[in-house]
């Protein structure tokens, strides 16, 4: 079936259109032009939506979860770009991205988290990773706010951290100076022409515009898993996964807070503090499967703080200066979907869930790959969304 649009205002056809204009969107629609392609991308907030949220772990090895070496290879491929991703942004731009090469100590509160750490650093080690066991005293000397419960930890030296907001305005900033033209209205659907409406051929706007391109890559976060003009069998697998965030400030004056990222599993739940060098400290995230809702609710900032304050009880001292919640997209296995869908013209970019941040770089890239040569580049081929039509067939 193909979908006209009548009455509507044809803008000048791109080679690329990004719906989506979040990290990942951003950074395919900029590595797309630095290779000389035409790319517009269409959001009517670009750097909003999860983006805005995000605290910017770039958590690879503290992160890894059993049965996730694939997804491993691709964050590890990405975390080693990030030096000079963001070098590159800032030389381009003169905007600093808050990239923190500080580290990262996950440390345990209770015989079962430590028993839980410990498992978590056998199986690091036997993937070749990089992560030294510490005993609690060794962690509070490192990180000296820590509570005196702490019964050990992991030092994870690889793993850094970014402001996903300053990245964001970077990447707007570098896409805007290669020729990446901004269309500031929502998308209303996709457009598919051709027979039987095989052929994605651009986006028409709730502003009245149609936007033509070439390729059309889907990279709107969690709204991708019900993007308006796609068949069922194409819309990729992808659901929201609220999480709710607090920001604190430590004041100027005050002595150093924390000087890494400190995470831990409080009673099964992740609980993570990240102090950025501008006395920012962002503490995260609720994990919750309630659907589109983004309510910051009283019970996510209770759980927040308990656990938080568990860990470092000199928290609760310091100014609460933001408490926002947005919606990651959650993919089945929760890696992302990269490349191609059973539409010509129609590229995927998302369903990045816990690792949208992380997975920039190497998103970007792999996307460039894809619009210029017609081939995802090796490391990223395992994560088409073939992966999961095969699996469904197979059962
Ligand atoms: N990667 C951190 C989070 O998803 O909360």
């Amino acid at each position: 079936m193909s979908t006209p649009v009548h009455g509507a205002r044809r803008t000048r056809g791109h080679d690329v259109l990004v719906i989506g204009g979040g990290l990942i969107g951003l950074v395919t629609a900029w590595r797309a032009a630095q290779r000389g392609l035409s790319a517009a991308v269409a959001d009517p907030d670009p750097g909003g939506g999860a983006t805005h949220v995000a605290a910017g772990m770039l958590a690879a090895v503290t992160e890894l979860q059993y049965g996730e070496q694939a997804l491993l290879d691709l964050n590890l491929a990405s975390a080693a770009r990030y030096p000079d991703f963001v070098a590159e942004l800032t030389e381009l731009t003169g905007l600093d991205t808050g990239f923190r090469p500080c580290g990262t100590l996950a440390v345990a509160l209770d015989a079962d988290d430590r028993a839980q750490l410990r498992d978590l650093h056998a199986f690091q080690l036997t993937l070749g990773l990089s992560a030294h066991w510490l005993s609690g005293r060794e962690c509070r000397r490192l990180e000296p706010l820590l509570a005196p419960g702490v019964r050990g930890g992991l030092r994870v030296d690889g793993d850094h951290q970014v402001d996903p907001r300053r990245l964001a305005a970077a990447l707007l900033r570098a896409a805007e100076l290669a020729g990446v033209a901004f269309h500031r209205s929502p998308v209303v659907r996709v457009i598919r022409s051709g027979d039987g409406g095989g052929t994605v051929t651009g986006a028409l706007l709730a502003d009245g515009g149609v936007i033509g391109a070439d390729r059309t890559v889907l990279a709107a976060g969690s709204e991708s898993g019900r993007f308006p003009g796609l068949p069922d069998e194409v819309l990729p697998p992808v659901r929201p996964v609220k999480g709710q965030i607090l920001r604190l400030r430590v004041p100027a004056g005050h002595g150093p807070f924390l000087s890494r990222t400190v995470r831990a599993v409080v009673r099964g739940s992740h609980v993570y503090l990240v102090p950025r060098e501008n006395g920012e400290l962002v503490l995260g995230a609720t994990s919750e499967e309630f659907g589109w809702d983004t309510t910051v609710t009283a019970g996510g900032v209770y759980e927040l703080l308990r656990d938080a304050h568990e860990l470092v009880p000199g928290i609760t001292e310091l100014p609460l200066t933001e408490m926002i919640a947005g919606l990651r997209p959650g993919s089945p296995d929760n890696a992302p979907l990269l490349g191609p869908t059973a539409l010509d013209g129609l590229l995927l970019a998302t369903g990045h869930h816990r690792n949208g941040v992380l997975l920039t770089p190497v998103t970007g890239d792999a996307l460039a790959d894809l619009l210029t040569s017609g081939e995802l580049p090796d490391y990223a081929a395992p994560f088409t969304a073939a992966r999961f039509v095969r699996q469904e067939q197979s059962v």
